[in-house]
């Protein structure tokens, strides 16, 4: 069975690729590497000992996506790509609009004309919106507050439209609460681009003295100490999770969403608390203004994944944090001059 992934170098993708493969699936990953390496295509084929296709082209490159699909007979795509930071997203909104809708689109369109009606899409917790109360389940109203959120929260409605107009597509939408941590090996890991926007990779980056010290976004929630609290899920289970939709969506027909989360929510101080005892290494701190946007708590009921997936997180904090730690450390710049 032939897998195309696109964005397959990415955080989450790369992951995801690396059991695709261990599983025996052919896969062909497409990326333009706007937020990806490709050292981390070697590093794929270094932990599986396995080949890929891989064609670098922007999904907004119709010619060159066509080509992907003329070269190959695929049985289902896993789409990752697309851009993915909140606050660049504000301030460029155009770009993530065309980015990631025109591009869904273009794919889209093609996997009609070479008739590729499965689809598991990267979707995320943040079309749970600012109303909500966490347990979050999927048929809470959905909102988004932020041009990323809402490119996420459009092509859901998009899919499920597709699905609406020809109900042979099947048609996985996966919500992500917060993904972290790392392959095993730690040769693989996040490597987002500049000063991270993100928990962990901001802690890992001062654990590994790449920054100061971490700056606490609010300590006045309505929270057990007072932060952020949020559903921490290892990016390992997060893959496995789009392993058993890719079998979904094989067997079934439909349009549905699932919450890829471990249904545990862990403030900051709690998961810079684990991360120390996990790694003995200090995380220096400062209790900063809140983050514009931010909710308090945010974390899922991920029993629908269990009950219809057959899937459920198994890792926990401390090995989310050993894992992560082995990557930075081991990568203290990423994937650059690797
Ligand atoms: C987690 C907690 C912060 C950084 C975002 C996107 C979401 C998804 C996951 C793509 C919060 C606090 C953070 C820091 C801090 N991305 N924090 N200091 O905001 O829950 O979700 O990433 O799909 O769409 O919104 O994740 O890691 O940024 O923040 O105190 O330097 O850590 O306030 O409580 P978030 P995060």
């Amino acid at each position: 069975m032939t897998i195309l992934v696109t964005g397959g170098a990415g955080y989450i993708g790369s992951h995801t690729v690396v059991q695709l493969l261990e599983a025996d699936y052919e896969v062909i990953i497409v990326d333009d590497f706007s937020n990806s390496k490709p050292e981390s295509l070697k590093r794929i084929k270094e932990i599986t000992g396995k080949d890929f296709k891989f064609y670098e082209v922007n999904l907004l490159n119709e010619k060159a996506l066509e080509e992907v699909f003329e070269e190959n007979k695929i049985d289902a795509v896993i789409h990752f790509a697309g851009l993915k930071a909140v606050g660049e997203s504000v301030s460029i909104p155009m770009k993530y609009y065309h980015n990631n809708i025109t591009g869904t689109l273009i794919l889209t369109k093609l996997m009609e004309k070479y008739d590729v009606k499965k689809m598991v899409f990267s979707s995320s917790a943040t079309v749970y919106g600012m109303n909500n109360i966490s347990p979050l389940t999927e048929d809470l109203p959905l909102s988004t507050t932020n041009p990323y959120g809402s490119t996420k929260l459009m092509i859901e409605q998009i899919l499920r439209d597709i699905y609406v107009s020809d109900s042979s597509w099947s048609i996985a939408l996966l919500r992500y609460f917060n993904p972290i941590g790392a392959h095993e090996s730690g040769r693989i890991g996040e490597d987002p681009n500049g000063i991270p926007n993100n928990l962990m990779p901001y802690i890992t980056q001062v654990a590994v003295g790449k920054r100061k010290e971490l700056a606490v976004f609010g300590d006045d929630y309505d929270t057990h100490d007072g932060t952020g609290v949020r559903d921490y899920i290892h990016v390992v289970d997060l893959a496995a999770g789009h392993m058993k939709a890719v079998e979904k969506v094989m067997k079934d027909t439909g349009a549905n969403a699932y919450n890829l989360g471990t249904g545990t929510g862990y403030s900051v101080l709690d998961v810079v608390k684990n991360f120390e005892k996990a790694t003995n290494v200090k995380v220096p701190y400062t209790i900063a203004d809140r983050r514009p946007g931010d909710i308090g708590a945010c974390f899922s009921d991920a029993t629908k994944a269990y009950n219809e997936l057959g899937w459920k997180a198994e890792k926990n904090l401390e090995q989310m944090c050993e894992d992560a730690w082995r990557w930075q450390s081991n990568n203290p710049n990423g994937y650059e001059n690797a």
